[in-house]
C-alpha cells in the first residue's frame, strides 16, 4: 500500500489533504528525511510532523467510559467517541465499539477495527464473562441470585429465556452480576423483573479484562496480552 493511501486511512486527512501534506514535507522518517506519497510504507519509520504514527490496523482500545456518553456515532449528544483521539472517528477499517454501554453506565468499553475479533468476543460461543456493579433503588429481596442462575427467566417481548447469571450480593442495595450474553439494557431490565431499579450501574470487567487503575474518561491501547487476558477466565 502507498503511504498517502495508509496515512488517509489513519485519519490524517482525505487522500487529497494528505497528497498536501507530502507536498509540505511534514511527513518524514524517523532521522527526519522527507517521504513521498507513494514511498513504500514502513509505518514505525514514518512521522507526520515528527510525531510517530498512530496505531496501524489490528487497533483494540478499552476505554474508562464515563456516564453521560452515548455508544452511538449518530447521537446529537456527547458519544464515546469523543473521549477518543478526533483522528480515531475517521480511520478505515473504522473503529467500532464492542456492543454498546448504555449512556448512564460507566466502566470498561471495547472499541476494535478488527472485525473478527469483534465477534469472537461478541459470540455467545465465547461465553465471555460481562461483570457490572448495579446501585439499586429498593433493598434486595433475597430471591434474585437463584432467580438470575434459573436459566428460565425471560424477558419482557422475548422469546429466549436468559442464560444463567451469577449474583453476588455485595450490600443491602449493591450487587454484582456476572453475565454471559448481552441483551438490550439486559441488567437494568432483569432487575425490574426481579421488582427492583437499577439506579447506576458499572462495568469493572470483560472477560479477564478489569480497567484496574485506568481513571474514567481514559483509555490505552490493549496489546497482545491484554487479549490473552481478555479471553482467559479469571473472575472476581
Ligand atoms: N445492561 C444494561 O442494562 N445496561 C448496560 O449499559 C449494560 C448492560
Amino acid at each position: 500500500m502507498k503511504l498517502v493511501k495508509h496515512l488517509a486511512n489513519l485519519g490524517y486527512g482525505s487522500r487529497k489533504e494528505v497528497a498536501w501534506m507530502f507536498r509540505e514535507g511534514r511527513v518524514t522518517d524517523a532521522q527526519g528525511e522527507v517521504l513521498y506519497a507513494d514511498d513504500p510504507l514502513d509505518h514505525a519509520n514514518v512521522r507526520v510532523d515528527g510525531e510517530p504514527l498512530d496505531p496501524p490496523p489490528g487497533l483494540t482500545v478499552m476505554l474508562h467510559k464515563p456516564a453521560g456518553h452515548t455508544c452511538s456515532m449518530k447521537d446529537p449528544g456527547r458519544i464515546v467517541f469523543d473521549l477518543l483521539p478526533p483522528r480515531f472517528r475517521l480511520r478505515s477499517p473504522a473503529l467500532s465499539t464492542v456492543g454498546r454501554l448504555d449512556r448512564d453506565t460507566t466502566g470498561l468499553l471495547l472499541l476494535t477495527d478488527d472485525g473478527a475479533l469483534l465477534h469472537r468476543i461478541v459470540s455467545p460461543k465465547s461465553k465471555l464473562a460481562k461483570v457490572y456493579e448495579a446501585e439499586l433503588a429498593q433493598d434486595l429481596r433475597g430471591d434474585e441470585a437463584a432467580l438470575f442462575a434459573s436459566g428460565t427467566l425471560m424477558l419482557e417481548s422475548e422469546t429466549t429465556p436468559l442464560l444463567p447469571a451469577r449474583l453476588d450480593v455485595l450490600g443491602p442495595r449493591r450487587a454484582r452480576l456476572v453475565l454471559h450474553e448481552g441483551r438490550y439494557h439486559q441488567v437494568r431490565r432483569m432487575f425490574a423483573a426481579a421488582g427492583n431499579h437499577v439506579q447506576a450501574l458499572h462495568r469493572p470487567q470483560v472477560g479477564g479484562l478489569a480497567l484496574d487503575d485506568l481513571p474514567e474518561g481514559h483509555w490505552r491501547v490493549l496489546d497482545a496480552a491484554d487479549l490473552d487476558r481478555l479471553f482467559s477466565p479469571e473472575l472476581p
